[in-house]
């Protein structure tokens, strides 16, 4: 009987670590994110699992998933956003200026990204994992042009550090 509830426990517990503690919202019309349409793969990656229970997206700041992110971004997004994301059909995503003000945390671009926006910027849900989202937006975050002080989505220590990106072929040859 111990064994039971003991068991009982267990697979409840597993069932709400699974969920969101955040609340997850559609970036047009605030109804709540069902993330029951994200793909099987990449659902359950500890990086998932931080952004699920907290807000934040634990790649933004680690430089190892930028080739990955970098990648992602070309294949899913540049196409409409542009290659460097300065903008294309769809606003610029390198600046400081947002249309949903909310873009400027990774939990609010996430929505964005997860839940769609108007017009052309359809749910993501389709070609990107849950993972590759946060991916997506950690190489977004490291295309940012603008003053670092304003660059509110990453913490008072990344913001000392970050460098505003640079094209390559802006960036002055070494002699
Ligand atoms: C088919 C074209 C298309 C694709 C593909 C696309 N977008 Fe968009 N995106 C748009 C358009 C158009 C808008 C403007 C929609 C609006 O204002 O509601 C937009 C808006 C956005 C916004 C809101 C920007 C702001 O200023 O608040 C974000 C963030 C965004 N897209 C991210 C992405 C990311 C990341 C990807 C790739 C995973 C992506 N988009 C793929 C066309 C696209």
């Amino acid at each position: 009987m111990k064994r039971i509830i003991f068991l009982a426990s267990g697979i409840a517990l597993i069932a709400f670590g699974a969920a969101a503690n955040i609340q997850l919202t559609n970036t047009v019309d605030g109804s709540p994110l069902d993330l029951s349409f994200a793909m099987d793969e990449g659902r359950d990656t500890a990086a998932v699992k931080t952004f699920l229970q907290s807000g934040t997206n634990p790649y933004t700041g680690d430089d190892a998933v930028l080739p990955e992110g970098e990648e992602l971004f070309l294949t899913a997004c540049s196409g409409c956003h542009g290659h460097y994301a300065e903008g294309k059909i769809g606003p610029g995503l390198n600046d400081a200026y947002w249309t949903y003000p909310k873009n400027e945390t990774d939990k609010g671009l996430f929505e964005t990204i997860y839940g769609g926006a108007q017009g052309q910027m359809g749910p993501q849900y389709g070609s990107l994992t849950l993972d590759e989202m946060l991916k997506t937006i950690a190489w977004i975050r490291h295309l940012y042009t603008g003053d670092p002080a304003a660059a509110v989505w990453l913490t008072a220590e990344q913001r000392a550090a970050f460098k505003p990106y640079e094209k390559p072929e802006a960036r002055p040859r070494k002699p």
